[in-house]
């Protein structure tokens, strides 16, 4: 392709490095897929937590901004230790997100819509509230029931100090000691996160069994497709060693391959015997009609790493944590736009672009922070305050990159809002065991759990018929509420939206991806060709003038036109058709 100059030189090189698919029947590879978390979307009921009969209520809202399918975080019945990633009974739904009825609803009226409904599955760990567990600890040491988990005689003298050294991701040891049936101090029981979520032991014929029937249970309802939690902590290595490493899931700067340098992440993830239970569980999938989808939640590098789990007989698409955490820097996301692209194109699997979700700061808070894109576990009084303004332009800047790109793109709820995260929340009415944990030393994740604003005027805008909210939201979110973005030219949701419409109208899902060098310092922009869309997004402090002959489709921010030609300013992004 070249692009040429006002006196018809060329002056632009540039370099595929992903060719367009065809592979229109398999939805997975290019959708536009919107995370709800129940909880936080829509209150029908009116207690002050989302619901499913919210959800659906809402649907409307979803179809207009033009998603291919939603995923919805945790419902099943469970204590909410850790906000129903601790499951009691996979196959129940909580009474605060309503009944299987209102599942069965949102499920086809989502479908009447055209939109696909993947779910949660946990299966790292369950409920300490699960009958397994329960019977677990009724039956005693030695018990079949205790084999399902990861129970082991303690250390020293008296079985007083842990089984290993290893930590939980919330903080704290990952063991916890029980007391037998006798009153005694017993068996200690692994969990990786918190107390309340003994892991399970995946070695165990029963429990492979077991989730291929939740499977089974919730596909004969009809559903598209399952995320994966924590789909790399299923199989530890053998004999549980010790662990001097980190494990916190990724921590930040990346190397040339685009990768943090984190990819050792200990004896309790990324084993390979995980992919065992993958290839078995596509193959359950293959038997139901249509083409239903396995995601993986693994915080694994290097992205060569991450594309096992996506090899053509495991599982469908893989976050792209990776690029989540990549700072805000030219290079440093071509570098892991082209190698998530390698590492992908390697297994014929598609790359899954996301930037926000319920586990991290809102990517409009994380890149208004002085080290833009860092990522700490949450925002409160006393921590460095993230500029808002600058926070929003650079956060719509990066959506419309990210929906640039070929491949599929997950949109976290409230980000087509242009939505902070909450960085003043009270700490006494923080939830995330995070934050008790670790000795209030993280504030974990309430911040972007936070109820979404539906209407500006309304008590708790919106988001529940009382007014009523699990969590505060702030005062200034009315400017952020749905109906003061609505038919609004330029607002956050206008631009998603309009970015889904074009992202259809060109392919830009299946596209391809070509380097254009040229355009821009190289250091300070990014800028690719995918099909006939050039995508341009400056990062540094001079405008980038755009070709002759582009044509503007759509923009992060306001363009500035001197002599007849188009420039883009610092932190705005446009995608451009080529003529
Ligand atoms: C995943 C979930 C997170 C949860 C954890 C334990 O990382 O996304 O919310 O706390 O797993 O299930």
């Amino acid at each position: 392709m070249t692009l040429a100059d006002p006196h018809g030189r060329t002056t632009t090189t540039t370099t595929l490095v992903h060719a367009p698919s065809d592979t229109a029947g398999e939805w997975w590879r290019h959708a536009v897929i919107y995370q709800v978390y129940p909880r936080s979307f829509a209150d029908a009921s009116g207690d002050g937590i989302g619901d499913l009969p919210g959800v659906t209520s809402r649907l409307d809202h979803l179809a207009r901004l033009g998603v291919d399918a939603i995923w919805l975080s945790p419902f099943y019945r469970s204590p909410q230790a850790d906000a129903g990633y601790d499951v009691a009974d996979y196959r129940a739904i909580d009474p605060l997100f309503g009944t299987l009825a209102d599942f069965n609803e949102l499920l086809e009226r989502a479908h009447q819509r055209g939109m696909r409904i993947i779910v949660d599955l946990v299966p790292n760990h369950t409920s300490d509230e699960h009958e397994w567990f329960q019977a677990a600890l009724a039956a005693g040491p030695g018990s079949p029931e205790r084999e399902r988990y990861m129970f082991r005689e303690g250390k020293g003298e008296h079985g007083e100090l842990p089984p290993n050294n290893w930590e939980s991701i919330f903080g704290g040891p990952a063991w916890t000691r029980t007391t037998d049936p006798s009153g005694e101090p017993g068996q200690w029981y692994l969990h990786m996160f918190d107390t309340r979520q003994p892991d399970l032991n995946w070695e165990h014929p029963e429990v492979r069994a077991e989730f291929e029937d939740v499977l089974r249970f919730w596909l004969d309802r009809g559903v598209d497709g399952f995320r994966i939690d924590v789909a790399h902590g299923m199989v530890k290595a053998p004999g549980l060693p010790d662990w001097h490493g980190s494990v916190s899931m990724i921590d930040g700067s990346h190397d040339e391959a685009g990768s943090t340098g984190a990819g050792n992440s200990g004896p309790m993830f990324d084993q390979d015997g995980v992919h065992d239970i993958y290839r078995a569980w596509n193959k359950v999938l293959a038997e139901y009609d249509g083409d239903r989808a396995l995601v993986a939640e693994a915080w694994v590098e290097p992205l060569s790493r991450l594309a096992r789990y996506v090899r053509p007989d495991e599982m469908h698409q893989a976050f792209n944590f990776s690029f989540l955490s990549t700072t805000w820097d030219a290079a440093a996301l071509r570098t892991v736009v082209t190698a998530s692209l390698a590492a992908n194109d390697n297994v014929g699997a598609p790359t899954t672009w996301v930037m926000s979700n319920h586990d991290t700061v809102r990517h409009a808070s994380r890149l208004g922070l002085l080290e833009p894109n860092s990522r700490p576990n949450g925002i409160g009084h006393g921590d460095e305050q993230p500029d808002e303004e600058l926070g929003l332009r650079r956060a719509r800047a990066a959506s419309l990159m990210m929906l640039g790109l070929p491949g599929s793109a997950y949109i976290y709820q409230g980000e087509e809002l242009g939505l902070p995260e909450h960085t003043a929340l009270d700490d006494d009415l923080r939830q995330d065991p995070a934050w008790w944990r670790t000795g209030h030393t993280e504030r974990g994740r309430d911040g972007c759990r936070v109820p979404l604003p539906w209407k500006a005027g309304e008590p708790g805008f919106g988001f529940s018929p009382t007014g009523a909210t699990w969590l505060p939201q702030p005062d200034s979110w009315s400017a952020y509420a749905l109906d003061a973005q609505k038919g609004v030219p330029g607002s956050t949701y206008e631009m998603y939206r309009e970015a889904l419409r074009v992202r259809r109208e060109f392919h830009l899902g299946s596209g391809s991806l070509a380097w254009v060098d040229g355009v821009g310092d190289e250091q300070a922009a990014v800028v690719f060709a995918n099909r006939d869309v050039l995508v341009v997004t400056n990062l540094g402090d001079e405008p980038v003038v755009l070709p002759e002959g582009a044509t503007v489709l759509l923009a992060s921010g306001d363009l500035v036109t001197e002599d007849g030609r188009v420039s883009v300013p610092t932190d705005v992004a446009v995608w451009a058709r080529l003529s």
